[in-house]
């Protein structure tokens, strides 16, 4: 057996033994991908939160998806492999900053893409995920304002696509925000007949030049039913390991190799058996907060 076989038969028996469930991000590294009894978007992974019997949640993701499963799921334990692995754009705005729009558009419905912390979904109406943004917009009473955080790509994409006015936040994606027009466009010029799919994290530029915008398992779906053989992906690259196990005759071109999240290579194999041996690190989130955090995410799931 090699090593990788015998952590893969030692997770096995440990997934069992503790009742794990281990869900994992589109984005992670492919032996995760491969080991985790369900991968997705993180509409998804919440929805599969929300409902799943197992005891324990082991989340493959970043800190602010672990801690949405908790939210969602509070009387599971929710571990993570390597509570290290952060969002950048989920703490590049706070409560601070949402305030500060509160308090210029007093009436406004305040919206908060799921990547963010707990404290912002606490004190927000309703979350959203890149899946149901535009959903969740427009389903909101058309006469008061509408403040988005904590992503201004996001939230610039949902304000075209809906034709309502926001008010952004000045969170960004880093990694998203590698991604360049010219770079796509390049790849484009390579591969003339490649349909090009991006996410909604890329900024308007990219957007722009994009046959299609979607969420990580939208990107998915878009790849699978599209008649093109060939396709430039706008988003983090370990979604091209799902990307080519379901379609094997198609081709798929990342527009750079810069477009990798260091946080989602976070977790290995190692880490997940380990944190099943010692049942760490428990996510959790104090109870107050996590009660208003709830309502908003669930308003979402109600919504979209
Ligand atoms: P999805 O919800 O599309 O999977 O996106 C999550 C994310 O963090 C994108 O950077």
């Amino acid at each position: 057996m090699t090593s990788r076989e015998l952590l893969i038969r030692d997770i096995n028996a440990l997934r069992r033994e503790r009742d794990a469930v281990i869900l994992a991000h589109n984005y992670q590294i492919p032996d995760v991908q491969d080991v985790a009894d369900h991968v997705g978007d993180s509409l998804e992974l919440a929805r599969i939160a929300a409902r799943i019997e197992s005891r324990t949640i082991l989340f493959c993701g970043v800190y602010f998806m672990a801690e949405t499963a908790y939210i969602l799921s509070p009387r599971k334990t929710v571990l993570m492999p390597d509570p290290s692995a952060g969002c950048p754009l989920a703490d590049m705005v706070g409560l601070k900053q949402l305030n500060e729009l509160k308090n210029r558009y007093p009436d406004a419905h305040t919206v908060c893409y799921v990547n963010s912390t707990a404290e912002l979904k606490s004190e927000v109406d309703v979350c959203c995920t890149s899946a149901n943004a535009v959903k969740v917009v427009q389903a909101l009473n058309g006469f008061r304002p509408i403040v988005f955080v904590p992503d201004r790509c996001l939230g610039d994409y949902v304000a075209r696509v809906t034709g309502k006015t926001l008010h952004l936040a000045r969170g960004f994606c880093p990694t998203h925000h590698r991604i360049l027009r010219e770079q796509v466009l390049k790849q484009k010029e390579r591969h003339p007949g490649a349909e090009v799919i991006v996410h909604p994290e890329c900024t308007a530029d990219v957007i722009d030049v994009a046959d299609h915008v979607a969420s990580t398992s939208g990107i998915i779906r878009r790849a699978r039913e599209s008649q093109a053989a060939e396709f430039i992906i706008g988003t983090e690259e370990g979604l091209l390991h799902r990307l080519e196990r379901e379609n094997p005759g198609k081709k798929f071109y990342p527009p750079s190799d810069l477009c990798v999240c260091p946080n989602m290579k976070k977790t290995t194999l190692e880490k997940v058996l380990w944190s099943l041996e010692s049942m760490e690190h428990v996510i959790t989130v104090d109870e107050p907060v996590r009660k208003k955090a709830a309502a908003a995410l669930e308003r979402m799931l109600e919504f979209a």
